[in-house]
């Protein structure tokens, strides 16, 4: 039996944090290992230059920061297929035929947009661009030029898919069976909160563990962590349930481990330092491995390069296999 096609990726725009890594990169990494699947992984440089049309040099950094991230957390080039988007010109091709399936009024009701247009006040002024409304429809077009039938990622990406399940079912109502549903697959924890106490973690909202993080930088941030603000000295009973530090433990630490935090603190047995101090331990061995990796990697940039070209030679096969139907699909095969 042929195995199921699934695709996920991310946008360059910064060195992936854990955010990325438990919202949806261990589920992808889970799958790929399975080997039940056929996993696409895109580096989405086209996407980010959407919001950062106007600093190329930071997207065309981070394609490699990102495939870094990738390899060193368990991404497996010889089990999975990484690739450049913007190598892939059958995607650009795909997103231009399924602009007119779109109206601008959906995309504007699209709520992951709604929220990033908002954040992005200040590249956009009043008016948004035409190719950052219409990055959903793109996105459409990197789904199902692989014919991808599963997409791990974080709750943040479920209006995107929602989209992109209405293009294709459009496309096919119009054109006849030619495209792929696909379906969101999310992770036990879709969406982790910044260690400041925010509903979410990211780069812009300055609050993100990154992944290639060394040891020191993640003491000054756990040390800055929100606890239970009503806890003033260390046998004041605490409250772990509305202490970021407590909710990072239940990320990291085991259950034992996670019982104690949550005994001890509420009998006011636990100092909030000494708690911080073990959650650091505990980031830290999930972490080093990584780092170390990255390491091997950071040394040998143009191993990585010829990774994602090898890959991207690979996914360029398939989206052309693609584009043949859609085209004739479409009464456009001259
Ligand atoms: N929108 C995703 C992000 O911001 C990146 C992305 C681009 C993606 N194309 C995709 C994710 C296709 C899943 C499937 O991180
Ligand atoms: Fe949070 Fe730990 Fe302090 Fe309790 S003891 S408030 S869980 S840091």
């Amino acid at each position: 039996m042929e195995k199921k096609r699934f695709l996920s990726g991310d946008r360059p725009t910064g060195r992936l944090h854990i955010g990325h890594y438990i919202g949806s990169l261990q589920n992808r990494i889970k799958m790929q290992n399975s080997g039940e699947y056929e996993p696409y992984i895109l580096i989405a440089d086209v996407q980010a230059l959407t919001d950062n049309f106007n600093n190329p040099e930071k997207v065309r950094k981070n394609v490699l920061e990102v495939a870094m991230d990738y390899l060193s957390c368990g991404i497996d080039p010889n089990k999975s297929t990484i690739y450049i988007q913007s190598l892939i010109p059958e995607v650009a091709e795909l997103t231009v035929f399924y602009s007119n399936l779109v109206t601008i009024a959906r995309l504007e009701r699209n709520p992951t947009v709604k929220t990033e247009i908002a954040q992005k006040r200040e590249l956009f002024g009043e008016s948004v661009t035409y190719g950052f409304l219409g990055y959903p429809v793109s996105q459409a077009a990197d789904i199902t030029a692989f014919e991808a039938e599963l997409i791990p990622v974080g709750e943040d990406q479920l209006p995107l898919i929602e989209q992109c399940r209405e293009i294709v079912r459009k496309f096919n109502s119009i054109y006849g069976e030619t495209l792929v549903e696909p379906k969101a697959v999310l992770s036990k924890s879709p969406r982790i909160k910044g260690l400041d106490g925010n509903v979410k973690m990211g780069k812009s909202l300055g609050n993100a563990l990154y992944l290639s993080d060394d040891l020191d930088t993640i003491k000054e941030k756990v040390m800055g962590a929100v606890t239970d603000p009503e806890r003033i000295k260390k046998d004041d009973p605490g409250n772990p349930d509305v202490c970021m530090v407590y909710y990072y433990h239940k990320l990291f630490s085991n259950e034992d481990t996670c019982r104690n935090v949550c005994e001890e603190c509420k009998a006011g047995k636990r100092g909030c330092v000494a708690c911080k101090k073990q959650l650091i331990e505990e980031i830290n061995s999930a972490l080093s491995p990584i780092r170390e990796k990255r390491h091997y990697y950071e040394e040998r940039p143009k191993e990585v390069m010829d990774i994602l070209m090898a890959g991207t030679e690979n996914a360029r096969k398939v989206a052309k296999q693609t584009m043949v139907k859609v085209k004739k699909a479409m009464k456009l095969d001259y």
